[in-house]
């Protein structure tokens, strides 16, 4: 390491909170798919900065909307009407499912689930949430109770209010535990922290019928599956289920903090002025760029492209499952959201280090799974010198 990465590391440890695990990396610039470390070290970026630079990092249509936005009007009082909030709204409204009608924006994922669960208590005037097991929606005090990971929740238990969970994937286990009580269930379409899982077929819809039955409410918490991750808008649009209600964040600001949850017109109503909402929660500039990045994803057909270019990462990880299969258990996932099932989680250590040493990002979640969800427009040559990478380490290490 150099001398500059060592004075970075030093400074921080003086003034930071032990908030994360830091990778040895210290990053500068990016563009495109690469990013650039401090000392100029270059590395393909299968992260895309957590499922968030959905068209890459620092895109030309994006920065120049930053820039103009901020010359222009970058926050104000959420009291007034402004312009590329509405736009997105609008935008937002096309690209969801036809019963999805209202957004309200937030600045986080777990804001937006927060927002969620809040209105699905006023929608049913009930107190229960069903979640799964191995779930993630975010740190916040509310959603942290849907939290299907003892890691994040048993530490908070005295003070939060738990949902009641059920294995992913598993109808029965959510069709009993789905009663009168429930205000709603949330549930990830595919797992992306939990270890990119994939739920079997006809989950989604036994959810919505379930639900419906009860007189509950399906969330569906798209935050990392939402806008083109999975090779369509939204990965509801697979099953064509259409949840009660929806939210978005990561892809949707490509980098700006913003996020939304969004419903029905008559689930919409139950809630009132002021009972969610936040000072940046949807502001101009947050707002122009995500309405950028919807418009840029359209205009670049990137979600035909995710699911094309998903398509060829899975067959590509698949054969090497087969091939290695003593070292590889599955690769599993849907569209850009792709996920490597190791067998033994020192040896996933050792892969998710040596890649970066090599110049890739990848990310390590659920132990033993190497998550691969690069920006929607990775050139196909970088993503297969990237892969190359990942695979040489994996048959090597
Ligand atoms: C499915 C899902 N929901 C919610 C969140 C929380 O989003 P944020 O970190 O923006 O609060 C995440 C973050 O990883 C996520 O993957």
């Amino acid at each position: 390491m150099s001398d500059a990465y060592d004075a970075i590391v030093k400074r921080e440890q003086e003034v930071f909170a032990p908030g994360v695990r830091r990778w040895p990396v210290a990053l500068e610039r990016g563009l495109g798919s690469r990013v650039w470390d401090i000392d100029g070290k270059e590395y393909i970026d299968l992260t895309a900065g957590w499922g968030v630079n959905s068209i890459g990092h620092c895109h030309p249509a994006l920065a120049s909307a930053i820039a103009d936005q901020a010359r222009t009007l970058i926050q104000t009082t959420n009291i007034v009407y402004t312009q590329p909030q509405l736009e997105l709204a609008e935008r937002l409204d096309r690209i969801t499912p036809e019963n999805i009608h209202r957004s309200f924006f937030v600045s986080s994922g777990a804001e937006a689930n927060e927002g969620a669960l809040k209105l699905a208590h006023r929608a049913t005037e009930r107190a229960r949430f069903v979640a799964t097991l191995g779930s993630f929606h975010g740190r916040t005090l509310g959603v942290i109770g849907m939290l299907g990971q003892e890691k994040y929740r048993a530490r908070w238990s005295a003070i939060i209010h738990e949902g009641r969970f059920v294995p992913y994937g598993d109808l029965a286990a959510a069709e009993s535990a789905i009663d009168e009580e429930v205000a709603a269930m949330i549930v990830e379409p595919v797992q992306g922290e939990g270890g990119v899982v994939v739920p079997p077929e006809g989950y989604l819809e036994g959810l919505a019928s379930a639900c419906a039955a009860a007189g509950a409410l399906l969330i569906l918490d798209e935050v990392q599956t939402g806008i083109g991750r999975t090779g369509r808008w939204l990965a509801c649009n697979h099953s064509g289920v259409e949840p009660d209600i929806l939210t978005l964040g990561k892809g949707l600001g490509g980098g700006l903090p913003i996020a939304a949850f969004m419903a029905s017109d008559a689930v919409m109503s139950s809630i009132e002025p002021g009972d969610h909402g936040g000072t940046y929660a949807g502001n101009p500039l947050c707002s122009r760029a995500a309405a950028t990045v919807l418009r840029v994803i359209e205009e670049e057909a990137l979600v035909a492209r995710a699911a094309g270019l998903g398509e060829h990462v899975r067959k590509r990880l698949q054969a090497l499952a087969q091939r290695r299969s003593e070292r590889v258990e599955c690769a599993r996932g849907l569209g850009l959201l792709v996920g490597v099932v190791l067998r033994d989680a020192g040896f996933t250590g050792s892969v998710h280090a040596r890649t970066r040493e090599l110049g890739v990002l990848v990310n390590l979640t659920a132990e033993r799974v190497i998550r691969i969800f690069p920006a929607l427009n990775i050139p196909e040559d970088e993503l297969d010198r990237a892969l190359d990478i990942v695979e040489a380490v994996i048959e090597k290490e």
